[in-house]
């Protein structure tokens, strides 16, 4: 991002950096149907849902409103396509691989349109739905397009006149319920290995922004999916989510939001079927400033690490903890970074912060921002929302932030910075981990002994050390205590989407 950033600075284009993308200002929407069986059908119920536009607050279209019974036809054409004998459990796996592949190709050529969508739909700048989810969607895809046909068990000494060995299988039908912060992102993590992995799929995108998942369904069928392998179902949590973690013929689900709904979906599974579940739930994440650190890098760092996509990020880095020496400095580069943040139309190529997604999500961060001017933290900068313009808000740094506040329990979800002093490595150990959740930490010293220490005593499922946000398909993501249960991306998730089978054979002599 630096080259791109330095290109848009500049007002010039510099000669070696290629023109950035421009967006599709009046791209018509197309897909806006239920997708099952590579076809496009209204909803049971006749209902439709309106998505909105949340940097205009304009309705961008209405979307077929999936409930229990739309559901219930995806899950029928899932399981049909996953019946033994079917053309995708008969294919082999190099052919799966080269499915998803396409899938990566399909993406790359419509990846303006996506953007654009991605930006209509959730508010996000251009350029980041196109350099970073889109960049992060294609590599997700063609990493799992890799393993397709790398999926492989063991074979285990056991009593020596018997074989054993185990096989990695498919689930079955997985179901997968996606947030609307990285509405085609989450999607992919899901979607790329459960393929992979030889599942087929019912999924529900967040009703705040289901456009992006619903081109996916049309680039599906563009592939040469066999009929019934992805389906997309529209619609509400209660109803269309709530109908996917209670189903009896569903094998698995994967579930990207709230802790609260993942608690709801865990309860789910055990109440119906016992469907395997992967959840990736919240963040209260530390992000640790020793005095050693190089501090243009971590002020930067941690300013992005929270402003990122409006804040909206399960990885936020929501409590900055800096050691005494260097607070007073840290807290006033911090708030020069925020004063300067560019807030506006997420089309314009300067534009670094778009709206927040809707009215519920303004709401509860501006009520935040209010506990933490009345429980005494001290309010730099922001604090407000922008008057003249729908959801926008204010770039936000709180300085004097204590552990007992809300803005440094509660998960904020929005463009708002508490900053933390601490004296001691031990002590800051203690407080990062006094949280119910454990999803990031990150930690910035030039220290390797500190920094080791760190990533070792932090319960986190994953520690950046001088960086944040580094996040790839190869490397395993997800949490510790409440942020969540397994992990997507990289090997591990392969074991999210396989079931185990141990095969043993007596043979009839003893082997020599
Ligand atoms: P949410 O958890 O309600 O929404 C996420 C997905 O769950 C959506 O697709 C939604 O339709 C679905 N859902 C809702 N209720 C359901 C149910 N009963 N059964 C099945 N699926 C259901 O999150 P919401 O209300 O949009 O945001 C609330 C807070 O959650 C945010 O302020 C933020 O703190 C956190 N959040 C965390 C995310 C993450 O990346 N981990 C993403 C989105 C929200
Ligand atoms: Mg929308």
């Amino acid at each position: 991002m630096a080259a791109l950033n330095g290109a848009v600075e500049n007002g010039q284009p510099d000669k070696k950096v290629p023109p950035l993308p421009r967006p599709l200002r009046s791209l018509e929407v197309k897909y806006t149907k239920i997708f099952i069986n590579n076809e496009w059908h209204e909803s049971t119920s006749g209902k439709k849902f309106p998505t909105y536009n949340p940097s205009t607050l304009e309705k961008i279209c209405d979307i077929e409103e999936g409930d229990k019974p739309d559901v219930d036809n995806a899950v029928e054409a899932a399981k049909a396509a996953f019946q033994r004998g079917s053309p995708w459990r008969q294919m082999d796996a190099p052919s799966r691989g080269r499915l998803l592949h396409k899938l990566a190709d399909l993406l790359e050529r419509d990846r303006v349109i996506l953007a654009t969508l991605e930006t209509m739909d959730t508010g996000k700048p251009f350029l980041q739905a196109y350099f970073i989810d889109l960049e992060g969607c294609i590599k997700t895809l063609r990493y799992y397009a890799g393993w397709a046909d790398k999926i492989q068990g063991r074979t285990i000494p056991v009593d020596e006149n018997f074989v054993c060995f185990t096989r990695h299988e498919p689930m079955g039908v997985c179901g997968a319920i996606t947030p609307w912060n990285f509405p085609l992102l989450m999607l992919v993590w899901k979607m790329a290995p459960a393929l992979c992995c030889g599942n087929t799929l019912v999924i529900k995108p967040a009703e705040q922004t289901p456009l992006t998942s619903l081109y996916i369904g049309s680039l599906i069928k563009e592939v040469g999916f066999p009929p019934g392998v992805v389906n997309i179902v529209p619609g509400y949590g209660p109803t269309a989510g709530a109908a996917i973690s209670t189903h009896d013929s569903i094998d698995k689900i994967a579930f990207t939001g709230s802790t609260k709904v993942g608690k709801l979906i865990k309860e789910a599974a055990s109440k119906s079927n016992l469907k395997r579940v992967t959840l990736e739930l919240g963040g209260k994440n530390p992000c640790i400033v020793c005095a050693d650190a190089d501090l243009d890098l971590a002020v930067e760092c941690a300013h992005q690490g929270v402003f990122f996509n409006q804040g909206q990020c399960c990885t936020a880095a929501s409590r900055v903890f800096v050691e005494e020496q260097i607070y007073p400095e840290f807290v006033k580069r911090s708030v020069e970074f925020a004063k300067k943040r560019l807030v506006g139309d997420p089309f314009d190529a300067r534009t670094e912060q778009g709206p927040q997604i809707d009215q519920k999500q303004f709401d509860k961060i501006l009520e935040l921002i209010e506990s933490g001017k009345k429980e005494g933290a001290k309010l730099e900068c922001g604090g407000l929302a922008i008057e003249d313009r729908g959801l926008f808000i204010k770039p936000t740094v709180f300085s004097e932030v204590t552990d007992n506040m809300r803005i440094a329990k509660e998960e904020i979800f929005g463009p708002v910075q508490p900053i933390m002093k601490f004296k001691s490595i031990e002590e800051v150990i203690r407080r990062a981990n006094s949280t119910e959740y454990g999803l990031t930490a990150a930690v910035f010293t030039k220290n390797l002994d500190r920094a080791l220490t760190l990533a070792s005593a932090l319960q986190s499922g994953t520690v950046w050390i001088n960086c944040y946000n580094a996040l790839y398909a190869q490397a395993p993501f997800g949490g510790f205590k409440m942020s969540g249960n397994g992990r997507e991306l990289g090997e591990y998730a392969l074991a999210e989407y396989t079931e185990v089978k141990t095969v043993t054979i007596k043979l009839s002599q003893k082997s020599p």
